[in-house]
């Protein structure tokens, strides 16, 4: 059991989940980031959290979970942790679904690594 972050994140990468995460299982992308499935302890804090509401548990019956979950162990393996809160990426509220953004983000993920700590 884990928590996956989704398209919603995209260009907006706010962080404020990875301040609240116990085991610091959060790595981070140029424009996103990711949850590592084996690190996460299932703990839910972070959910709440994310003001794009991009944060999901993987026992979600959605459709497009799976390719998620795929796209977090993949990169979790290559990106820097992250434990730092930054500021959000440029566009952030512009981009947020959760504030009114209704395109689909899903292509627009980098796979560049972010910034190191
Ligand atoms: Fe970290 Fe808990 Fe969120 Fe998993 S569910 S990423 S352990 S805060
Ligand atoms: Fe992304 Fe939400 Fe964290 S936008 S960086 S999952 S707070």
């Amino acid at each position: 059991m884990t928590y996956i972050v989704n398209e919603k994140c995209i260009n907006c990468r706010y962080t404020d989940c990875v301040e609240v995460c116990p085991v610091d299982c959060f790595y981070i992308g140029e424009n996103t980031i990711v949850i590592h499935p084996d690190e996460c302890i299932d703990c839910g804090v972070c959910e709440p959290e994310c003001p794009a509401e991009a944060i999901q548990p993987d026992s979600d019956m959605d459709e497009n979970l799976e390719y998620w979950l795929e796209i977090n162990r993949k990169f979790s393996e290559i990106w820097p942790n992250a434990t730092q809160k930054r500021p959000p990426l440029p566009d952030a509220d512009s981009l947020n679904p959760a504030m009114g953004y209704e395109e689909d983000k899903t292509n627009d993920l980098s796979e560049n690594p972010g910034p190191e700590e």
